[in-house]
C-alpha cells in the first residue's frame, strides 16, 4: 500500500526538541545541541552501537509502573498492576517488571519462556490469547501460571483436560466481549461485538458458558476479564464495560449463585504520540475505573471484586525511541521530501500498518528548530515503507542521527527480518550508564536455521 497523499499545506511547527511535551522520555534534555536520554549521549550511542537502534528510558518505564500502582492501589487497596508483554518484552523487561511489584500478561509460550528464563514468578503470570495450543496451554499450566484467560468454549475443554492430566487445578477467568465500541483505529479495537476474541454476550452465549467453566473439572472459574482495546482517549469506554461486566457478574451470582472474587479490565490507555495530544491521565483512568466499579458493585450489592487492569503501551511506548541514520535524501518536487533511514517497517510496523505517526527530531541538531516537513521513509521494498509522515524536522544532512519518539510499545514486539533486516539491539539507558540489553541479529541468526 503506498503512503497516503501528502498534505501540502502542513507547515513546520519550528519546535526544538524540547518542546515536544509529553512525547519526550522522563529524562530527555538536550545539551550543546545533543540529545541526551538517561544521561547518555543518542550520537555517540548511535555510533557505537550502530543503528537502528531501539533505546529505553529505564527511568521512565520505572516511574510510570509506580504511577500505575499507587494509582490504582491508593483508590482500591485489592488491586494489581499486570504488564501487557505483548508491548515490548525482552528479559531485562522481565525483571524490572517483577522488580516493580507487577504480574505480567503473556500472550503465547514465547513470552511466557522468555517471563520464566528472566525468573518472572509464574504464579503472577496471566495468559492470554485467542488460540494458544495445547502445547503452549500444557507448558503454562505445567510452569504454575496464576491465572488462563479462557478465550472460548473449545479452550475451556483443552484446559481442564490438560489441568487434569497433569493433576491440578487451575484458576481461569473468562475473556467476555463485552460489545463496547471504544474510540480508537478499527484494526486496535477489541472489545465491540464482532471480534475474535473472548465469549460474545450475543445471544447469551457468554452467560451460558459460564455454567461450563464452573461445572469442568479441574479448572476453577475464579474471575471474568474483558479488553476493549487499544490507544483510547475517552475513557467513558471504560466506564461503559465496568458496567457490563459487574452486570455479569450479578447475574452470575443470581442464576448460578456463585460469586466471582476476581474482575480484569484489561488495558488500552492512550498516550501521546504528538506533542498536542492530550491523552488521559494514569490517575484519571484509575478514578473512572474505580468509581464504576465500585458504583456498579454497590447497586448491584456485589462485594468488591480483586479488580485489575492490564496496561501496555502506557507503561512503555513513552519510555523508549528509535535512533536511525539519514542514507539518502529525495526531494520530489510539489510532492514530499524524502528521508531515508536505516530501518522501517522491520522495526516498527505500525505506520505501514495502520497509518501511525511520530514525533521525530535529530539528535545532533536538537537545539534547533524543525524547519522543514519530512517523511522518513525506510529502506524496504514497499512504498508504504515509513516511520513517520509529513512531520517537521530540522534541515536534514546525510549521516544526521534522527531520533523517532513513542516507540517503545508494539515496534520491537512486532518487528520482523523483512528483506533480511538483522533485528536492532535494544540498550537500556539509566544515569548516564547504556546497557545492551539484547544484542542486535547477525546474518547467522537470520539464516543459520536453514537447513
Ligand atoms: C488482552 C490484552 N490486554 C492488554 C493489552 C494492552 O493494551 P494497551 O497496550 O493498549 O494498554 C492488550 C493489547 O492489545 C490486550 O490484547
Amino acid at each position: 500500500m503506498a503512503l497516503p497523499a501528502s498534505d501540502k499545506t502542513k507547515e513546520p511547527d519550528y519546535r526544538t526538541t524540547m518542546e515536544l511535551g509529553a512525547v519526550l522520555p522522563l529524562t530527555a534534555e538536550v545539551r550543546d545541541d545533543r540529545l541526551f536520554v538517561g544521561g547518555v549521549d543518542m550520537v555517540e550511542l548511535a555510533h557505537r552501537e550502530g543503528t537502528a537502534l531501539y533505546v529505553m528510558d529505564e527511568a521512565d518505564m520505572r516511574a510510570r509502573m509506580e504511577e500505575y500502582l499507587r494509582a490504582f492501589r491508593t483508590r482500591y487497596e485489592n488491586s494489581d498492576v499486570i504488564y501487557a508483554s505483548k508491548a515490548f518484552l525482552n528479559k531485562e523487561a522481565a525483571r524490572i517488571v517483577a522488580d516493580e511489584g507487577l504480574c505480567l500478561d503473556v500472550s503465547g509460550g514465547g513470552e511466557l519462556a522468555c517471563a520464566l528464563a528472566a525468573g518472572f514468578p509464574a504464579e503472577r503470570v496471566f495468559v492470554h490469547g485467542n488460540n494458544k495450543t495445547p502445547q503452549e496451554l500444557r507448558e503454562a499450566i505445567a510452569a504454575g501460571v496464576g491465572r488462563i484467560v479462557v478465550d472460548s468454549r473449545i479452550e475451556l475443554a483443552r484446559v481442564s483436560q490438560i489441568a487434569s492430566e497433569l493433576g491440578v487445578t487451575q484458576k481461569v477467568y473468562m475473556r467476555i466481549t463485552p460489545g463496547v465500541e471504544a474510540d480508537t483505529h478499527e484494526y486496535i479495537r477489541t472489545g465491540c461485538e464482532d471480534s475474535k476474541f473472548g465469549f460474545t454476550m450475543l445471544e447469551d452465549f457468554a452467560f451460558r458458558c459460564v455454567r461450563d467453566a464452573l461445572e469442568a473439572p479441574s479448572v476453577e472459574l475464579v474471575g471474568l476479564h474483558c479488553h476493549i482495546g487499544s490507544q483510547i482517549f475517552a475513557l467513558h469506554s471504560f466506564g461503559e464495560a465496568v458496567e457490563v461486566m459487574v452486570g455479569l457478574m450479578a447475574r452470575i451470582r443470581d442464576v448460578y449463585g456463585v460469586v466471582l472474587g476476581e474482575l480484569d479490565m484489561g488495558g488500552g490507555l492512550g498516550i501521546a504520540y504528538f506533542a498536542d495530544d492530550k491523552p488521559s491521565t494514569i490517575d484519571d483512568f484509575a478514578q473512572v475505573t474505580v468509581d464504576a466499579v465500585k458504583s456498579s458493585c454497590e447497586r448491584y450489592g456485589l462485594p468488591l471484586p480483586r479488580l485489575s487492569v492490564e496496561p501496555g503501551r502506557s507503561l512503555v511506548a513513552t519510555a523508549g525511541l528509535t535512533l536511525y541514520t539519514v542514507g539518502i535524501l529525495k526531494t520530489l518536487p510539489n510532492v514530499r521530501k524524502y528521508v531515508a533511514v536505516d530501518g522501517g517497517m522491520s522495526d516498527n510496523v505500525r505506520t505501514a500498518l495502520y497509518h501511525a505517526n511520530y514525533e521525530p527530531t535529530i539528535a545532533n541538531k536538537a537545539g534547533q528548530p524543525r524547519s522543514e516537513i519530512v517523511t522518513l521513509c525506510g529502506k524496504h521494498c514497499e512504498s508504504g515503507d515509513a516511520v513517520v509522515v509529513d512531520m517537521p524536522l530540522q534541515h536534514p544532512d546525510i549521516d544526521d542521527v534522527v531520533a523517532v519518539f513513542g516507540t517503545g510499545a508494539y515496534c520491537y514486539t512486532m518487528s520482523s527480518n523483512y528483506n533480511g533486516q538483522p533485528r536492532p539491539a535494544i540498550v537500556f539507558v539509566k544515569d548516564g550508564t547504556a546497557r545492551v540489553t539484547t544484542r542486535r541479529e547477525t546474518y547467522d541468526d537470520l539464516y543459520g536455521r536453514d537447513l
